[in-house]
């Protein structure tokens, strides 16, 4: 919920005058004051803003200031500009009333400061995006321009505008800002060549010398030193807090930003620079024949300088420096003019250029900033002028000044008069009518168009003859000395001729704000501004197009020989335009006042805000608004405010608020008298009333606290003591529990006790008896026992010795019983079948009835059959029961008989099931099931092995077991005596290696073999010299060994198996072998062949094979040790194998040591 707030809360002393009591200058003042110490620098007057100077910064202005401000009643917080801001903006924006905001109060007050709070403040809170802010921008950018140009140190104030500004802000429907235009007033351009002790020239002549580069002072010509220039004051040239170089670069950014372009910015400084070099030119008095006085220049360099600047010929200034021409009608009269009128001209020329140049940056402002569209537009005008002026020494300026003011007051009483009937009669509360003083009059003795003091001084400025300044004022002693606030020692009023406060040569106003004694001196000057044609002649002529531009009268094209207008008449011009404009917008005011003259903060110096709450005609003011009622406020607010002071209204009002007002008002039996009901509002007549309201209020609210704090300490009270309560009954309960619990555990534990002891006892007692009642049981059954056993054993003994005797007789007899029994039996069952038979063919005859009577027959034998099988049985069981005893000594033999039969039967019954597969080189037999069958056993799988292998064998073809017989050569020479031969296992050998019947790469090489090939493959032939291989093809035939060259398949050598003594290898990994010769052979001249080989193993089987199978050859021997020797040429050379690490990774090696030594490493294999 948003808290309403109020101007009233918390206010130090009042925030709005109106409310003050007892209303007296003493109390305003103190008011101010007491705000003032606490830091509260707005105080208001209705809807009027008095701000006090505070001389340093305060954090009043922060975005959240803005922001608490913003959309809020005017009444509804503290005092603020802001507030007055808003007010404006809002009812530009929302009720399409065109606002003005006059900014008024004396040098250093703050205007320019509170104008610039009042723009930043609107362009926070006004709509945003990227041409509204370039327009935003623009806007503020504007003021650090103008206030380079404008504004100097004075001795009121180091920044103190020095011409008045008047800026309208244009807005669209929406309360974007669309443009703005700017008006000055009156620049004071004496400033420019004379500055009061203490003051400065305008700020961009410091900055330019202090803040541009060394460069752009040399295109200007310039010298950094102030103390070079004659127009620049030295005494105050630095000014602290002031950094005049960074300002510079400021302005030139401003410059940038508000659109200048580069070269009007050059422009705009070689015309300040120019300014500066003028101020140089000097002159010296030379006397001329005729004895008029001439002036001469005497140092030509900065008029040169000068004229370079501005592209002026040098002899046309000097010339316009030396001569006066006066144009009259068709005459021209030319004369020359003497040291001070050549300082005159010089002077009035560098103002004239500046101002000139002030006026053209402020049009040149204006048309950047202007708004884009046609389209209508609301506006908001900022007045930031100079104050009302007392000072000693009060000149035309002043009494410009002082006019404009006077205007301004009038413009105000106005304004907030009808302001104030209008809400009167919208409010329907009765107009009474209000003593004021009206300044008209005042307004009317400076303006008016006959005999005003203005329009005099342009009578006698235009008069032919001798115009002096004492004849101006005689002029105004004359028609002005009836006037009521004309005082003058030489007027007709005798009161004034005895008054020596008033000089002769002075004049004095009494002005709504005071009295100002003005000096005569200078007005008539001041108000003529004269500069010479031939000056604005010589300034036309310069090639430099600004200045040009600014002297448009110096074209001798539209030479024009009338006067120009007159400062004052000019002034009063725009000053009735400004207030014809201030009077269509809805008015605004800033009253600022400057708290004390040392420019220091937390000093109020009484008598200083006294004379300018006079002359600001604050009381008037305040009078003014508190004329009929103090205080107004629309009934909702009041209501909400103040509804606590009476039951019916408190704590809600249900009707409209009005309603609740006047009952609240009746309640509060507030006299009829005091107040009034408006439309929308109360309006109170005193602030006592209102002050009474607030007391009660403040009472009441104390009450509502001290009510608040005691229900809610109540409440607080009251949940306290019930959590305690609450928590007393659970922690209560929780202890009964718990010691309920315990004393249940402990009388659990007594009755189990008891109960266990007698539970025991009557345990022990019951087993007592039951033991008592078995031993006796006991007792009985081991006499019983014993009795038994007795007559038993005699049994026995009886039993045993009749058994003995009978035992003979009965196996007898029970065998030739039973031999008996199964002999009829058999014989029964002859007959019977026989009878069958019969029956059959019997049957077979006669059909179903000797069917019928076979099944009677045979239902007949079968009875007899179990008869007789009923008494074999009987009998059998007869004997059985009777020799049972003596059958199982027999019995045991045959059922371990039937048994072993029975398992050997099972047993070869399941080898069936279990035999393994039928591979040979399956290993698997089934276990054995019986210790016994251990032998039986391992003799089967023998013979089942040997049954697989002999059906295995059965299927090879002639080819297969050609290669097994090859296989098995292979093993039997091999196996276990060289390490190469497991790996050869898994090789098939595959004989022609390289096809060599198919490639015809080897066609000739096959033709010239001529029986078949075996084997063909590569080998190394090992070099005898020096142990390196050379490979050779390697064919092996029936027939013999071809050695042929790998490339060519030229045959290299040929050895029929014949020739071939004896083949050698070495025991090791390695595929070595000697072909050993036959000493004498035909092959053997060259000696023996040392081959190499991967396949050593097939070669040297098929080589074995082949030599065995040839008929005419023996069988070839082969020797298989690591060290043999082998017959190269005629040497007999050891070849020797020996254990060496592998190298390069690669395998074997052989090396020639010396004449009879071939060693041969082969590497370990791991
Ligand atoms: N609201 C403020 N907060 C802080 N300092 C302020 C404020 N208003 C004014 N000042 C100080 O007072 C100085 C003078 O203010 P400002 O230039 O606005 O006076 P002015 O009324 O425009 O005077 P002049 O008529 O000479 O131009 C400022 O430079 C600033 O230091
Ligand atoms: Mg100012």
């Amino acid at each position: 919920m948003e808290v309403k707030t109020s101007l009233l809360d918390n206010m130090i002393g009042v925030g709005d005058m109106v409310l003050l009591e007892p209303l007296s200058e003493d109390s305003f003042i103190e008011n101010l004051r007491n705000r003032f110490d606490h830091n509260e620098i707005y105080t208001y007057i209705g809807s009027v803003v008095i701000s006090m100077n505070p001389y340093r910064a305060l954090p009043i202005y922060t975005p959240e200031k803005v922001e608490e401000y913003r959309n809020r009643n005017f009444y509804e917080l503290s005092p603020h500009i802001y507030a007055l801001a808003d007010e404006a903006y809002r009812s530009l924006r929302d009720q399409d009333k065109d606002q003005c905001i006059l900014i008024t109060g004396e040098s250093g007050a703050g205007k320019t400061e509170a104008s610039k709070l009042v723009m930043s403040y609107v362009a926070a809170v006004c709509g945003k995006g990227q041409e509204v802010n370039k327009v935003k921008e623009q806007l503020l950018q504007s003021n650090p321009v103008l206030e380079a140009f404008g504004n100097a140190k004075t001795v009121r104030n180091d920044n103190s505008s020095r011409f008045g500004k008047y800026m309208d802000i244009e807005f669209d429907f929406k309360g974007d800002p669309l443009g703005g235009v700017i008006s000055n007033y009156l620049l004071e351009k004496s400033r420019v060549v004379k500055q009061p002790r203490g003051e400065r020239n305008f700020h961009v002549f410091y900055q330019l010398l202090s803040g541009a580069s060394d460069d752009t002072l040399k295109k200007l010509k310039l010298d950094r030193d102030f103390s070079k220039y004659n127009y620049l004051s030295l005494d105050s040239a630095a000014v602290i807090g002031l950094d005049d170089a960074a300002n510079f670069r400021t302005v030139k950014n401003a410059m940038q930003i508000v659109g200048f372009m580069e070269d009007e910015v050059q422009s705009v400084l070689q015309l300040v620079a120019a300014v500066l070099k003028l101020g140089n030119i000097e002159f010296k008095p030379e006397s001329r024949s005729n004895g008029t006085d001439e002036s001469r220049i005497k140092d030509k360099n900065d008029l040169k300088e000068m004229c370079e600047l501005l592209g002026i010929e040098q002899s046309v200034l000097e010339r316009a420096f030396s001569y006066r021409t006066v144009e009259a009608k068709q005459e021209k009269v030319s004369t020359t003019l003497n040291v001070a009128q050549a300082y005159y001209a010089r002077d009035a020329l560098a103002k004239n250029l500046y101002s000139r140049l002030f006026s053209w940056l402020v049009t040149r402002i204006n048309e950047s900033i202007k708004a884009q569209t046609k389209a209508r537009h609301k506006v908001m005008g900022v007045l930031d002028i100079y104050g009302f002026e007392i000072f000693e020494d009060n000149s035309f300026e002043q009494f410009i000044i002082n006019y404009c003011n006077e205007k301004l007051q009038q413009i105000f009483i106005e304004l907030t008069l009808r302001e104030e009937q209008e809400e009167y009669v919208r409010e329907g509360i009765e107009w009474t009518n209000i003593e004021y003083f009206n300044n008209a009059i005042i307004c009317d003795l400076i303006e008016n168009h006959q005999n005003g003091i203005l329009a005099m001084l342009d009578e006698e400025c235009l008069r032919p003859g001798t115009v002096t300044d004492e004849t101006f004022l005689d002029k105004l002693n004359t028609i002005c000395a009836g006037h009521k606030h004309f005082e003058s020692r030489q007027s007709k009023n005798s009161k004034f001729l005895t008054d020596h406060s008033l000089p002769h040569n002075c004049f004095r106003i009494q002005h709504y704000a005071g009295k100002v004694l003005y000096r005569a001196e200078g007005f008539v000057d001041k108000n003529n501004d004269l500069l010479y044609r031939d000056m604005s002649q010589a300034m036309y002529k310069a090639k430099h197009s600004l200045i040009k531009q600014l002297f448009p009268e110096g074209n001798p094209a539209k030479v024009n020989l009338k006067r120009p207008p007159t400062a004052g008449f000019q002034f009063k011009a725009s000053v009735g335009t400004l207030m014809r404009n201030l009077q269509t917008k809805n008015p605004n005011y800033i009253r600022c006042i400057k708290p004390n003259d040392k420019k220091a903060s937390h000093i109020f110096t009484d008598t200083l805000v006294c004379h300018q709450v006079r002359y600001l005609g604050l009381m008037e003011n305040v009078r003014v608004r508190r004329a009929g009622y103090a205080f107004r406020q629309a009934y909702e607010p009041c209501l909400e405010r103040y509804k606590m002071l009476c039951k019916r209204t408190w704590p809600h009002w249900k009707g409209p608020a009005r309603e609740g007002v006047e009952v609240l008002m009746a309640d509060l039996q507030v006299p009829a008298d005091d107040f009034s009901y408006g439309r929308s509002k109360i309006f109170i007549r005193n602030p006592r009333t209102l002050f009474s309201l607030e007391e009660r209020r403040r009472q009441c609210l104390q009450d509502l606290a001290t009510l608040i704090q005691k229900i809610y300490r109540g409440h607080k009270c009251r949940s306290h003591f019930l959590l305690l309560k609450k928590s007393q009954i659970v922690v209560s309960a929780w202890y009964r529990r718990y010691a309920q619990e315990k004393k249940y555990q402990k009388i659990k534990s007594a009755t189990t006790v008891v109960q266990s002891y007698t539970r025991g006892w009557q345990a022990r007692k019951l087993l007592r008896e039951l033991k008592y009642q078995k031993r006796c049981e006991e007792a009985v059954t081991t006499i019983a026992a014993f009795w038994h056993g007795t007559q038993a054993r005699m049994e026995l003994r009886r039993l045993k010795q009749e058994a003995q005797n009978k035992h003979a007789v009965t196996v007898i007899w029970a065998f030739w019983q039973g031999t008996k029994a199964r002999r009829e039996l058999r014989q029964l069952k002859e007959e019977a079948r026989n009878k069958h038979a019969v029956s059959v063919i019997w049957a077979g005859w006669q059909g179903t009835k000797a069917r019928r009577e076979l099944r009677r027959l045979k239902e007949e034998a079968r009875r007899k059959n179990a008869v007789a099988l009923i008494w074999a049985y009987w009998q059998g069981l007869k004997v059985r029961r009777d020799y049972r005893k003596f059958f199982r000594a027999n019995a045991g033999k045959k059922i371990y008989d039937f048994t072993i039969q029975r398992i050997m039967q099972k047993y070869f019954l399941g080898l069936k099931s279990t035999s393994p597969p039928m591979s040979p080189v399956d290993k698997s037999w089934p276990a054995r099931p019986y210790r016994f069958l251990d032998g039986v056993h391992a003799e089967l799988r023998k013979i089942f092995h040997h049954w697989r292998c002999k059906k295995y064998r059965s299927q090879f073809t002639e080819e297969k077991k050609a290669v097994y017989k090859e296989k098995l050569e292979a093993s039997e020479i091999f196996k276990d005596k060289k390490a190469l031969y497991p790996s050869s296992v898994s090789q098939p050998f595959k004989g022609d290696y390289l096809e060599i019947t198919k490639n015809p790469k080897y066609q000739k090489l096959n033709s010239s073999v001529d029986a078949k090939v075996l084997l063909a493959d590569v080998v190394n032939k090992i070099n005898r010299a020096n142990g390196k291989g050379t490979a050779r093809i390697f064919l092996l035939t029936k027939k013999g060994v071809v050695l042929a060259d790998q490339k060519t398949g030229q045959v290299k050598a040929s050895v029929p198996l014949p020739d071939l003594a004896s083949v050698s290898v070495s025991t090791q990994n390695d595929g070595f072998f000697a072909l050993k010769l036959k000493e004498g052979s035909a092959s053997a001249i060259k000696g023996d062949f040392l081959l190499s080989s991967e396949r050593l193993i097939e070669i040297i089987t098929k080589l074995h094979l082949t030599g065995a199978t040839a008929a005419d050859s023996e069988r070839l021997n082969i020797d298989i040790s690591d060290e043999f020797l082998v017959q190269f040429n005629h040497d007999k050379v050891c070849v020797k194998f020996i254990q060496g690490a592998a190298r390069n990774g690669n395998g074997v090696s052989c090396k020639r040591k010396n004449n009879r030594l071939l060693e041969v490493s082969v590497p370990t294999t791991a």
